[in-house]
């Protein structure tokens, strides 16, 4: 037998909070977990997520079948419904609707003697990032995963729309890209083998057989560093371009960065507000970005240090540690880009100056509001020659890249690119206080559960 509550569910369209706008007067059914709970008398106020929005539901005791409010009655937090009711507009919800609930099956209730861990209230970081799997529920959280989605997305279009070729490189590799002291080591059959720091040395390859080319992956660094920046495992998005120059892949970096600030400013401002990101600083995310020399960032350091503004003094020759990148980026509105760093602080495949043979052609961009590197490219070495000899000074394994070297003897040309990590740029345009947020899962020194 049916009654007419369960008609109605049966025959009523399937949607999401999300889309709820759109059947305003109709009755619909969500399908999600219940947020929260407020009880008064004979109402009862239960609040739905669905993963696309919030909507809180009205169930008077007299609008729907005994059995419904007793289940919905004392509902536990997060326990799983499907809820059938009328879409009414109000202009106090704060997603502009209410439902008012004629229907409801509990599918799987929280226990009330083991509740959900993470209550509506303030909890530690190592408590929350030991329950990252439940976490991830939170208003917080999804809007930041909706936001690293957008990002993802605004960086694949505004590089496939431009003719770049996406070319994944392999995880498993033979050698290390950045130094050998990050590399994580992998038993492969009787071989030794690493995870990859960096896709770029094969986008190199593909870029000379597609000409304009990305990665777009998982990366792997086994960095010691406790630090709000660093991950052992993050995603980086490497272009790479045959006959670029160094110039050309700086207007790439600050082109694509600003397109990707004004796709999130454009599509996921509900979700910075969430967060509480303001999008003042965003907004002058604009081209073009400044540029300065390391010789320039060096100069700027030390009058900063002569009037007491930083602590040590910067000596020309070093590499800029986060203190100093936080001083340089916070003294511009926008991503600054500094070239020309010293060679022995940089990577063995980076190009020197023509012009100052103890600098390489490279570019580290630096976010606003103390983020620090966000990107870092160069242009490569052209010469066999040259390359074998850095190979040689880096005490890297010359066979491992014999392949590398083939490219500079077969149709070497000047050749571009860069990498851009994305949780670096997920943390500074949320407005994050560490990247840890940015990413589902993240994979940190201390931290491989859950
Ligand atoms: O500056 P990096 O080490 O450059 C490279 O790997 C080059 N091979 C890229 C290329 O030219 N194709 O790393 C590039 C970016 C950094 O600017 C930073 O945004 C991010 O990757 N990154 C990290 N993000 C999180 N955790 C870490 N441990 C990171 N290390 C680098
Ligand atoms: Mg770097």
């Amino acid at each position: 037998m049916s009654t007419h509550s369960e008609t109605a569910a049966q025959t009523a369209p399937v949607t999401t909070i999300g889309e709820i706008g759109k059947h305003e007067g109709q009755t619909v059914t969500i399908r999600g977990w219940l947020y929260n709970l407020r009880e008064s008398g004979k109402l009862l106020f239960p609040q739905i997520r669905d993963g696309s929005g919030f909507i809180q539901g009205v169930v008077p005791r007299n609008q729907v079948s005994p059995a419904v409010f007793e289940s919905l009655k004392n509902l536990t937090q997060e326990s799983s419904l499907v809820v059938t009711g009328k879409v009414r507009a109000d202009k106090r919800a704060p997603g502009g609707y209410e439902l008012d609930v004629s229907d409801a099956t509990v599918i799987q209730r929280v226990p009330e003697d083991d509740p959900y861990p993470i209550a509506l209230k303030e909890h530690g970081i190592d408590f929350l990032m030991e329950h990252r799997h439940l976490w991830l529920r939170s208003p917080r959280q999804t809007a930041i995963l909706r936001i690293r989605a957008e990002i993802i997305r605004a960086i694949r279009d505004y590089l496939d729309e431009d003719g770049y070729v996406l070319t994944d490189p392999p995880i498993l590799t033979p050698a290390a890209c950045e130094g050998t002291s990050t590399l994580f080591p992998v038993e492969y059959f009787e071989e030794q083998a690493y995870l990859t720091q960096s896709g770029q040395l094969y986008a190199e390859a593909t870029a000379m057989a597609l000409g304009k080319v990305y990665s777009f992956g998982p990366t792997f660094r086994a960095e010691k560093s406790k630090t709000r920046r660093h991950l052992t495992e993050f995603w980086m998005v490497e272009p790479e371009v045959a006959y670029a120059t160094l110039d050309e892949i700086m207007v790439l970096a600050e082109e694509l960065v600003a397109f990707v600030v004004q796709r999130v400013l454009e599509r996921r401002r509900d979700d910075l507000k969430v967060i509480g990101r303001d999008p003042a600083p965003l907004e002058k995310v604009r081209t073009p970005f400044p540029r300065l020399s390391y010789d320039e960032a060096v100069k700027m350091l030390q009058e900063a240090h002569a009037a007491g503004k930083v602590e040590t003094r910067f000596e020309w020759g070093g590499d800029l540690g986060s203190p100093d990148e936080t001083y340089l980026s916070a003294q511009f509105d926008r991503p600054v880009m500094v070239h020309r760093y010293p060679s022995a602080v940089k990577a063995f495949y980076m190009e020197p100056d023509p012009q100052r043979p103890e600098l390489a052609l490279c570019v580290d961009m630096l976010a606003p509001e103390g983020y620090g590197e966000i990107i870092g490219g160069s242009q490569r070495i052209g010469s066999y020659e040259l390359l074998l000899k850095r190979i040689r000074e880096h005490q890297l394994p010359e066979d491992s890249f014999k392949w590398y070297l083939d490219l500079r003897k077969y149709g070497g040309v000047p050749h571009s690119g860069f990498g851009m990590g994305i949780e670096r740029v997920v943390a500074w345009t949320c407005g994050l206080e560490h990247v840890r947020e940015t990413i589902p899962f993240a994979r940190t020194l201390y931290r491989l559960y859950p």
